[in-house]
């Protein structure tokens, strides 16, 4: 059994370190391990220290630091070389969304750890079976899928593929919720895991009813935002159907499930929007009109957001009573 005493000696590592990396970074730190960073290309690491630091001030301001930010950044080692990683307890892998650099990454972290070493990917959509193929001892690989950003935000899944075994899978479980997460625990490698097939398939319905012309983006944001944007941080959906009559949702499932969507292509906006370039906030061209400066704002803005989403989810009690 893990005890809170025991974290301070798990070294971690996290090998990529861009937008998700370096905030999971900053995670572990907070969670009070040490973390070895690898920057697999040079200009991670011009980076990767402003925005560990940056993230580490965001989380002092949000109340989440116990020590003071110099002693976090004592616990941190930066490298371009993997050779780092030598006694890491877990490598979290954290690098872009194509099969063959990840699997050059796996190549690199095994040569460099031990075999008992437990290596995760924060893959979003790349099946874990497929992944730990690329590595040996399949047995001790599985996915660790966080959410941005990863040191405020409760959500956690934590996948097993095929061949993950029992012992580290059940290890890293136990460990993530020195975390300060909710993780969630999925036996089986389900493409997109839980969180975003729920997603996606509301992504589905709401293209749906734009393209239809049925409602139009602001229509769907509102609905989202005040009709479930009011009570899914406290009970998630399941929770609610009983909080608020079963009976009513088994009318409402018989009648309106043969309404939905079901297609399987991607939308044309979508489309359109991918072959423009359109980066959403990110360079001002979005499904909504932005100058630059608002696109900022909305930035800003959500980071203070998820401050205050952050301290609510913590304090709202867990969904079994007997826990
Ligand atoms: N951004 C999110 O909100 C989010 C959420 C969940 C999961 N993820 C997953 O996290 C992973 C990283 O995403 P991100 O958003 O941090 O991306 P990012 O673009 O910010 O960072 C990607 C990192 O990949 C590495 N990289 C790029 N080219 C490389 C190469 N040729 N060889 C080795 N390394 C290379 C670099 O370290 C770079 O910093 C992806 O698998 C992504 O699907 C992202």
């Amino acid at each position: 059994m893990i005890k809170r005493k025991d974290i301070p000696e798990i070294d971690t590592g996290v090998v990529g370190l861009g937008l998700m990396g370096s905030s999971i970074a900053a995670a572990l730190l907070i969670a009070g391990h040490p973390v070895k960073g690898v920057a697999p290309i040079s200009s991670d690491m011009e980076q990767a220290l402003p925005r560990i630091t940056k993230q580490l001030k965001h989380a002092e301001q949000s109340g989440l630091l116990k020590y003071s930010l110099s002693h976090y950044l004592g616990q941190l080692s930066l490298s371009e070389d993997f050779g780092i990683l030598k006694n890491c307890r877990l490598v979290q892998e954290c690098v872009v969304e194509t099969t063959s650099i990840k699997s050059e990454v796996y190549r690199k972290i095994t040569a460099s750890t031990r075999k008992e070493t437990v290596i995760s990917s924060n893959t979003s959509a790349i099946p874990i079976s497929i992944l730990q193929e690329e590595v040996p001892y399949p047995e001790r690989f599985l996915g660790i899928h966080w959410a941005e950003p990863a040191y405020l935000t409760r959500f956690l899944e934590i996948t097993k593929g095929a061949k993950t075994a029992d012992k580290p899978a059940n290890w890293v479980f136990e460990l993530a919720h020195f975390w300060d997460k909710e993780p969630t625990f999925l036996q089986k490698d389900i493409r997109g895991f839980v969180t975003n097939r729920l997603m996606y398939a509301v992504y589905r319905e709401a293209f749906h009813l734009i393209e239809l012309g049925e409602a139009d983006i602001e229509d769907v944001d509102k609905s989202f935002r005040y009709d479930a944007g009011s009570w899914i941080t406290y009970m998630g959906l399941i929770k609610r159907m009983d909080m608020l009559g079963l009976a009513d949702f088994g009318v409402a499932l018989k009648r309106l499930f043969p309404q939905l969507s079901n297609s399987t292509q991607v939308p044309s906006i979508m489309k359109k929007m991918v072959e423009e370039e359109a980066r959403g906030v990110q360079n001002a061209l979005g499904l909504y009109p932005y100058t630059k400066e608002e696109a900022v704002e909305w930035e800003q803005a959500f980071a203070e957001f998820n401050k205050e989403i952050y301290r609510l989810a913590k304090e709202i009690p867990s969904l079994q009573p007997y826990k």
